[in-house]
């Protein structure tokens, strides 16, 4: 037992030094270039700043249950935990797990849903969306910035990297948090929210006044790139998408989907705004979307192979995840023990 000590103290205090993120992803649907620009390479490329946990959010997945297919949730989840470490999320630096796995999430869910109002819950937009495509509005469907909430919280999380449509569930985050902390001590910190400056709300290629989004990509073909998608494809889309009459390539006039064009071209190239300017003076919207055609290609080309190599073994994703969830669970069980202690149960 003595020999353990050192090593351990040695590993906590490292820890306490970085702050901790989480982030995770639904497993609907199919992953595109929004959910990469606003999310997954934001969250590769701070990896070593912080503790890292990022999760495959299937338990929310069930909020509508009746579009559910429990063999392809399965499979699903797994796709988008191969996605994360072949985006590059290294296994080695960041916990990967399946929200599932951890069971403790739902456990402080319960507990946290208990300390929000019904109103919070029902002014979401997400939910008010969500509740009007659907014939009957399952509880869970209410009460799923409650789990999100306990995704975070259960893991003090600082910092939680997502595109501005999760705005409000980290709204709301921070209030339940507040709201606990008010009825049973201070306890938890309150997560701040991490939006790139530019590319946080990346647009539909067909339509530039919508998000991109999985739930429209999966009825129209041009709206949305799936990072799964073969280069034949990916041109079409980008080739096809709505710009306007114009012909300047400047990031402060151009129209909704010319701007949504050179967003794309700006995160993806790294490159600075005048440069990119300066590269296409007087070329032309086919010259800026050909040149995006070749830039998401090669972005995608090496994330398409390793996802085909790590889909290959599967004995080696579940290994992966498993070890995931272990380590994710030391940290959960403990707020959840820290937690019943606070309520009394
Ligand atoms: P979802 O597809 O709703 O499960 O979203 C997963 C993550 O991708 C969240 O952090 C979203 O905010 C982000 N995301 C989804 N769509 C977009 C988009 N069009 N632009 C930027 N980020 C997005
Ligand atoms: N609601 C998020 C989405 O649809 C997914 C999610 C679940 C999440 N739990 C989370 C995101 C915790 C960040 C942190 O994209």
């Amino acid at each position: 037992m003595e020999a353990l000590a050192e090593p351990n103290t040695v590993t906590n205090t490292a820890a306490k030094e970085r702050p901790t993120v989480l982030s995770g992803i639904q497993s609907t649907g199919i992953l595109h270039l929004g959910n990469y620009i606003g999310a997954l390479s934001l969250w590769a490329a701070n990896q070593s700043q912080y503790n890292n946990l990022f999760m495959v959010a299937n338990l929310h997945t069930l909020t509508v249950p009746e579009a559910i297919n429990p063999r392809e949730l399965r499979q699903k989840s797994r796709e988008v935990a191969a996605l994360y470490i072949a985006c590059g999320i290294d296994p080695d630096e960041s916990i990967i797990f399946l929200q599932s796995d951890v069971p403790a999430h739902t456990y402080l869910a319960w507990i946290l849903g208990c300390c929000t109002p019904v109103g919070w819950l029902e002014r979401m937009t997400q939910y008010k969306v969500k509740a009007a495509a659907q014939e009957t509005v399952g509880s869970g469907l209410l009460n799923y910035p409650a789990l999100q909430a306990a995704d975070i919280l259960i893991y003090k999380a600082n910092f939680v990297p997502v595109g501005d449509d999760q705005n409000q569930h980290l709204e709301i985050t921070r209030d339940i948090a507040q709201r606990f902390n008010h009825l049973f001590g201070e306890y938890f910190p309150l997560p701040g929210t991490l939006n790139r400056t530019s590319g946080a709300r990346v647009m539909g290629l067909d339509d530039p006044t919508q998000k991109m989004s999985k739930s429209i990509a999966a009825k129209k073909q041009g709206h949305a790139i799936a990072l799964l998608d073969t280069p034949a494809v990916i041109k079409k889309a980008i080739m096809g998408a709505v710009t306007d009459a114009g012909g300047d390539i400047l990031f402060e006039s151009a129209s909704v989907g010319v701007k949504n064009l050179l967003v794309l071209y700006e995160v993806l190239s790294g490159q600075s705004r005048p440069a990119i300017e300066a590269n296409f003076a007087g070329k032309g919207y086919g010259a800026l979307k050909r040149e995006l055609v070749d830039l998401v290609v090669t972005t995608l080309e090496p994330i398409q192979a390793k996802f085909n190599e790590l889909m290959s073994d599967d004995q080696q994703l579940d290994e992966l995840l498993s070890t995931g969830a272990t380590r994710a669970s030391v940290i959960a069980n403990q707020t959840v023990a820290d937690v019943r202690k606070l309520v009394g149960v």
